[in-house]
């Protein structure tokens, strides 16, 4: 028995029925990440926690895309989902473990850890916290009733308000912590005595309050923060919620973006100085910009790593490689995993580069692709070059020594390796190596006929 922990119990097992889904509405994504990890996230960063998930419908589905990401979760099953105020009861024999019951609901995930952290403080200390916010447009929500002395009496749900009921903004997040001892008493007590026929967790509320218990409402300032997602129209507006905190912050580091409203940053970006960001661009995984770098608009970013000085040109996408200083690439152009372009190089217009490594100045400028190569320094890859990389079975490799120069049109046939200062004629297709500094030249000579009469067509 441990009596000094938090036990954040994240509701889950709901259908949310009005997602109009196939898979579990806390799976659906925000950032490009399920709501729910979000929620987990956060609980990650608070002290002495441990995390419980109710799960009920689609949940095969939800413990394997949560257990594949995070190992320290426990499960509880609410096999029939008859109410929040159900779903705690379920997890009864692991809240008598913890002093303080975190509860959130896996379709509320932008609570932040401070909301959090203050919420169990308060429970702390007078054994029940509920977080409110104030909100416009309090429609869906339960409301919050208080008495003429300001204190909360009891949460009536949007389904059972009075019309005057309704006209209350200030709403129920769902979010509470409370004392474990007390959810033990009150949580057996509960009736689904109600329009939905269903356990309410709110119900608490009254119940403590007729008993003489206080109720402390914790009022969180920013009620983005409390939206509940019940539908794809929430689950846009959580969307655009989740992009302004991010752009926030990136403009706070100092870079510019065109456009904060039109950027997804579906993982981690950092940047140096001076960075900017054209429209449209999306970043997967971890990203890394350095110095004045600039990425113009439509551009996909994964997982790379872009130094100091180098432009992205427009549409490109680059995944899982290493950029150096002041490299070009683009417009049109796409860097496919294990790629490395070395200093001051440049990938062009329509050329696709992947696992190849581009050494410092050498340039692929227009309609090539480049697999599975190594190219040294201050090379010149002519348009159209194709490294053939693949017989049908194997895969090989092309290796270009420095201060190359590939004709246009060239087909380097791998395995090969062309050596250092030579030059290939344009239209070679190259099948053995070219020894350093020679010329190779694998096409016809150009034959000429003079005065050449074309074929005319029979009368
Ligand atoms: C709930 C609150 C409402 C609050 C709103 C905030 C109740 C009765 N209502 O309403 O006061 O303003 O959240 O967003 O608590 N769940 C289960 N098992 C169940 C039912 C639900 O695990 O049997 C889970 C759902 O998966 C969901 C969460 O609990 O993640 C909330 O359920 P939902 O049906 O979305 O409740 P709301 O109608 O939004
Ligand atoms: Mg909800």
């Amino acid at each position: 028995m441990n009596n000094n922990t938090i036990l954040a119990l994240i509701l889950a097992a709901g259908q949310g029925k009005r997602m109009h889904s196939g898979s579990s509405k806390v799976l659906q994504p925000i950032g490009g990440k399920a709501m729910i990890e979000h929620l987990i996230q956060t609980v990650n960063q608070m002290d002495k926690t441990t995390k419980a998930i109710v799960y009920g419908h689609n949940g095969a589905q939800l413990q394997q895309a949560i257990n594949a990401k995070f190992r320290d979760i426990q499960w509880v099953e609410q096999a029939e989902q008859l109410g929040t105020g159900h779903a705690v009861s379920m997890a009864l024999s692991k809240i008598a473990q913890t002093e303080i019951t975190l509860i959130l609901l896996g379709d509320a995930p932008l609570v932040q850890l401070e909301t959090m952290q203050k919420l169990c403080l308060k429970a702390q200390q007078t054994g029940f916290a509920l977080l409110t916010a104030t909100v416009a447009n309090p429609y869906g929500y339960g409301r919050i009733i208080r008495n003429e002395a300001g204190v909360v009496t009891a949460i009536v749900e949007e389904k059972d308000a009075t019309d005057s009921q309704r006209q209350i903004q200030e709403i129920n997040t769902g979010m509470m912590a409370v004392s474990s001892k007390i959810l033990q008493t009150y949580l057996p007590k509960l009736n689904n005595d109600n329009a939905q026929g269903e356990y309410y967790l709110t119900d608490l509320i009254a119940m403590l309050n007729a008993d003489g218990n206080i109720v402390t409402a914790v009022q969180i300032s920013n009620a983005d923060e409390a939206m509940g997602i019940n539908d794809r129209v929430q689950l846009a507006q959580a969307e655009s919620v989740y992009r302004q905190r991010q752009t926030k912050a990136l403009l706070a580091q100092g870079a510019t973006l065109i456009d904060p409203t039109r950027i997804d940053i579906h993982g981690e970006l950092s940047v140096g100085q001076d960075v900017i960001i054209e429209a449209n661009v999306v970043i997967k995984g971890k990203v890394r910009l350095g110095n004045r770098v600039t990425i113009e608009s439509g551009c996909v970013l994964i997982d790379c790593a872009i130094a100091d000085d180098s432009t992205i040109y427009s549409h490109s996408r680059i995944e899982n490689s290493t950029i150096g200083q002041g490299v070009q690439i683009g417009p049109f152009a796409r860097i496919r995993p294990k790629s490395q372009l070395s200093d001051n190089s440049k990938i062009g217009n329509f050329v696709e580069v992947k696992a190849a490594i581009i050494g410092q100045g050498s340039k692929v400028n227009h309609l090539s692709y480049i697999g599975d190569a190594t190219i040294g320094e201050n090379s010149n890859i002519g348009a159209g070059t194709i490294t053939c990389n693949y017989d049908g079975a194997n895969k090989h490799q092309t290796l270009i020594g420095s201060d190359v120069f590939i004709g246009s049109n060239s087909a380097l046939v791998a395995p090969i390796t062309i050596g250092d200062g030579a030059t290939l004629g344009a239209g070679t297709v190259a099948s053995n190596n070219v020894s350093n500094h020679a010329l190779a030249v694998s096409r016809p000579k150009l034959i000429e006929k003079n005065n050449w009469q074309r074929p005319t067509k029979k009368k």
